[in-house]
């Protein structure tokens, strides 16, 4: 690839054949956006991780299609190289007509594909997103839009039935002809059999290193939430520490 040629929903879905790995990170403004892609980052996505990160929310369940929308303009200004991927937010997807009309909002917006979470049971959401010509990146294994139902952030696939689930969802998003599969906390055996499953590329985020790539969310990356920051994640940086060094010496610099 061209050092400056845009990455495509189907040089992503090719990685796997061509041997390469896809790294990722999620960006939910417009300098961020762009320093990723000035360091090569090939997928950007507008998470709604933001509800966490940025708005301070317990979960990405509050997190509603206008913050989405607002997030994903901001990344979108930065006219990445990068492929900019969205999230559709919780319950914006319930069938498949309103999975139509809230991604073209994100796709009118500035993204180049949407995420949404779910195996067998949003295949229909995802046929019809692809009838659509709507490219669609799958996320199964931990859903952070159930975390409510599951009562937590639960590493998935241990027992024989959630494998069997997972398997089976892994190739039901495949088959509805996504680009992609996010896999969130799946048991790393179970992560490294699905991977060798599939033709397109899975992208894992704390499901052990054999997947066809990797995600992570920017801020537990930088060290830029300091409060809370998953196990699988090791910070590359501290700009908390930054941030909070920088303003202590603006304030001597004020004072004296
Ligand atoms: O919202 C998000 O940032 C995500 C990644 C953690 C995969 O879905």
């Amino acid at each position: 690839m061209e050092p400056n040629q845009k990455i495509t929903p189907e040089w992503i879905s090719s990685a796997k054949a061509r041997g390469e790995k896809i790294p990722a990170l999620t960006a939910y403004d417009y300098p961020t956006a762009r320093l990723l892609d000035e360091a090569g980052v090939p997928i950007i996505l507008v998470g709604d991780s933001l509800g966490m990160v940025v708005l301070g929310y317990p979960d990405t369940t509050q997190v509603t299609l206008a913050e989405m929308r607002h997030h994903v303009a901001a990344v979108a200004r930065a006219k990445t190289r990068a492929l900019v991927v969205a999230d559709l937010s919780y319950h914006t997807y319930d069938t498949p007509e309103e999975a139509v009309v809230n991604a073209h909002i994100l796709v009118d917006a500035g993204a180049e594909a949407v995420k949404l979470e779910g195996g067998i049971e949003v295949v229909q959401e995802i046929r019809e997103l692809r009838r659509g010509n709507i490219a669609v990146m799958g996320h199964i294994g931990m859903l952070p839009q159930s975390v409510k139902e599951e009562g937590g952030y639960k590493i998935k696939g241990r027992s024989d039935a959630e494998r069997e689930r997972l398997l089976a969802d892994a190739l039901a998003v495949q088959e509805a002809d996504a680009f992609a599969l996010v896999m969130e906390l799946v048991e790393p055996e179970l992560a490294r059999e699905i991977t060798d499953g599939l033709h397109i590329p899975t992208i894992g985020i704390g499901s052990g290193t054999h997947c066809g790539g990797q995600i992570l969310v920017t801020h537990d990356l930088i060290g830029a939430f300091p409060w809370f920051r998953p196990k699988f994640a090791v910070a590359k940086a501290d700009v908390a520490s930054a941030i909070r060094g920088a303003a202590e010496a603006f304030i001597r610099d004020v004072r004296t």
